[in-house]
């Protein structure tokens, strides 16, 4: 580079300059094309400090050097490129095409075909740089982006904590499976419940004892938060025609106190039957042939008389504690016995109100409280832990 071309000059003051001593002497043709005359072609490339000028004049005093020889990308053009390394370089490079075209309209005609060429030429020489440059910074942005997104697959990995289905859904599905293998299908209905189908329906009406011991949340008069699935007897028989063989499982509330045998949410699954010519004796093998396979074969039941204001007659049924065989244990708390679940035969009534002719069908319905299966099952002994999440009792199951 000249001596008198100082890094700190403006480009006004570099082109003064190299009139007096051209700068240019078949080395540096970079960026912006300033000017274009017959004699002159101002190449600089702005924000460089080795911003040049090429003149015509200057490179015709050699007509046979040929254009690679007097335009040169030097290291140092590179550099500044490879500096920018993002769009707007490349987009300053390209705005010199546009801007040597512009200047052509100055340009005498019988000039235009020498400039011209000297301009193709330095466009295709741009051209190539701004392609270069494309690349490199295609390629930098790659291995910017590797870089960024390395991965040490020598790190442990992250632990993926992989949730456990609740003891209450472990039973819920085994009995469902047990029911759907003996040609049940499953119900479902609202927890928020008329009283209708609730009480009234079931043959407690307002002022039966039952609903005493069946206390609820009243949302008003006529709507509960249902205490009981027994409720989607009537449902069930008012929307399918017999033979009907459903199980319907779901949470029900009551308004007790929170305690070690008590919540004021829990679950039950109902059960009905309804078809010509049921029997108690059905209700027994079918409540039987279900303990089996939940708690095995050599699970013993019994039956015992009971009272349900919607089931005639009506019993529960009690499995033998299978810790101490009937002998009395703290799982068994003593009793040798664990009551599962109620039933009975649907009342007379009920399936009238479901709409379905007592004379014509009788059934049988049954209530299982899933609670009490699971901690009897799993041998808990507090039912609020079923209720408080916590994980190191959850994955225990
Ligand atoms: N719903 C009764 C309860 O919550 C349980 C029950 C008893 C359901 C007898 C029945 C049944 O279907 O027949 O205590």
């Amino acid at each position: 580079m000249s001596e008198e071309i100082r890094d700190d000059m403006s480009f006004a003051e570099m082109l003064e300059a190299s009139e007096a001593k051209p700068l240019y002497a078949g080395k540096i043709v970079k960026a912006k094309v300033i000017s274009v005359s017959p004699t002159e072609c101002v190449v600089g490339i702005d924000g460089s400090k080795h911003t040049g000028v090429v003149t015509l004049r200057e490179m015709s005093h050699d007509p046979n050097a040929k254009m690679e020889d007097l335009v040169k990308v030097d290291d140092e053009l590179d550099l500044v490129v490879v500096k920018t390394n993002d769009q707007e370089g490349v987009d300053t490079l390209s705005r010199v095409r546009f801007e040597a075209q512009k200047g052509m309209k100055d340009v005498a005609a019988e000039e235009r075909p020498v400039v011209g060429q000297m301009i193709n030429d330095v466009r295709a020489e741009i051209e190539t740089i701004i392609d270069k440059q494309k690349a490199v910074i295609a390629e930098a942005a790659l291995a910017h982006k590797l870089e960024a997104e390395t991965i040490d697959v020598t790190l442990p990995g992250e632990e993926v904590v992989i949730g456990k289905e609740h003891p209450l859904n472990i039973v819920l599905n085994e009995l469902k499976e047990i029911f759907i293998g003996l040609g049940f299908s499953i119900a479902e209905g609202p927890e928020v419940e008329l009283d209708h189908y609730n009480f009234e329906a079931l043959n407690i009406p307002k002022d039966h004892p039952a609903r005493d011991t069946q206390d609820t949340f009243y949302i008003s008069d006529n709507v509960v938060l249902r205490t009981q699935t027994s409720g989607m007897q009537v449902r069930v028989m008012e929307q399918k025609k017999p033979p009907i063989r459903i199980i319907a499982p779901g949470r029900v509330y009551r308004s007790d106190a929170v305690d070690a045998t008590h919540s004021p949410l829990f679950h039950q699954i109902e059960g009905l039957v309804v078809d010509k010519g049921i029997r108690m004796s059905d209700l027994k093998g079918i409540l039987e042939l279900f303990a089996k396979k939940l708690y095995g074969e050599d699970t013993v039941v019994r039956f015992r008389p009971h009272h349900f204001p919607f089931t005639e007659p009506s019993a529960e049924m009690d499995i033998q504690c299978y810790r101490c065989h009937g002998a009395g244990c703290p799982l068994c708390k003593g009793e040798g016995w664990i009551e599962i679940l109620g039933g009975g035969m649907v009342h007379p009534k009920v399936l009238k109100n479901g709409g379905v002719n007592p004379d014509e069908y009788s059934g049988f319905a049954f209530g299982i409280g899933l609670e009490r299966l699971v901690m009897f099952r799993f041998n808990i002994d507090d039912m609020r832990l079923l209720y408080e999440n916590d994980l190191r009792f959850l994955s225990q199951f």
